[in-house]
């Protein structure tokens, strides 16, 4: 919802001041809310996901945050679930992420990739990143066709 947008923004951004996640914008998060998940307690936002399409077989799973004090409690593994059934609905078979989280994403039927073989395209909004020259992110990938199955 176009509510939501300020507390999405807050969220990722408090992470990425700890140089876990990559800052967004308040425009980037309303231009891009259609990619978005969130979930709520009482009303408020608690963690969000979005997905993010790159091409007719490929998609990433990013901004993907739940708040400190509720993780823990099945948010994050919630939040994953709605961005593979959002790249599966899609017809998108390919969902990888750039994470620093590796053993949690691992949980999530990711598995490490070559970065270089993800395309070009993938990398041009790391220019803004501050780590550009020495990026120490893993690329995972969980490929969504029939071998897959939910977790
Ligand atoms: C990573 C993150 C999204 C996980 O969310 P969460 O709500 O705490 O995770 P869940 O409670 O849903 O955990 C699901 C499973 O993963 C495991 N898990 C969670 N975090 C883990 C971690 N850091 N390492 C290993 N396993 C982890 C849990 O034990 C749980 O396993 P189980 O189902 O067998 O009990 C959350 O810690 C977070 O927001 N981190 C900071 C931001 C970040 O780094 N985001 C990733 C950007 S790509």
């Amino acid at each position: 919802m176009i509510v939501d947008g300020p507390a999405i923004c807050e969220l990722i951004n408090e992470y990425a001041e700890r140089g876990l996640m990559l800052h967004r914008s308040l425009e980037s998060v309303y231009t891009s809310l259609r990619d978005f998940h969130v979930a709520e307690q009482d009303g408020r936002v608690i963690g969000c996901v979005a997905t993010h399409v790159f091409w007719s077989d490929l998609a990433e799973i990013k901004s993907l945050a739940v708040a400190t004090k509720d993780r823990g409690r099945g948010v994050g593994r919630a939040l994953v679930s709605a961005a593979v059934a959002d790249a599966r609905a899609l017809g998108v078979d390919k969902l990888f992420a750039l994470t620093y989280e590796v053993a949690f994403f691992a949980q999530m039927g990711f598995e490490p990739m070559e970065r270089d073989a993800l395309p070009e395209k993938v990398w041009r909004e790391c220019i803004a990143c501050p780590k550009f020259d020495a990026c120490d992110e893993t690329a995972m990938v969980r490929m969504l066709d029939t071998s897959d199955s939910e977790r």
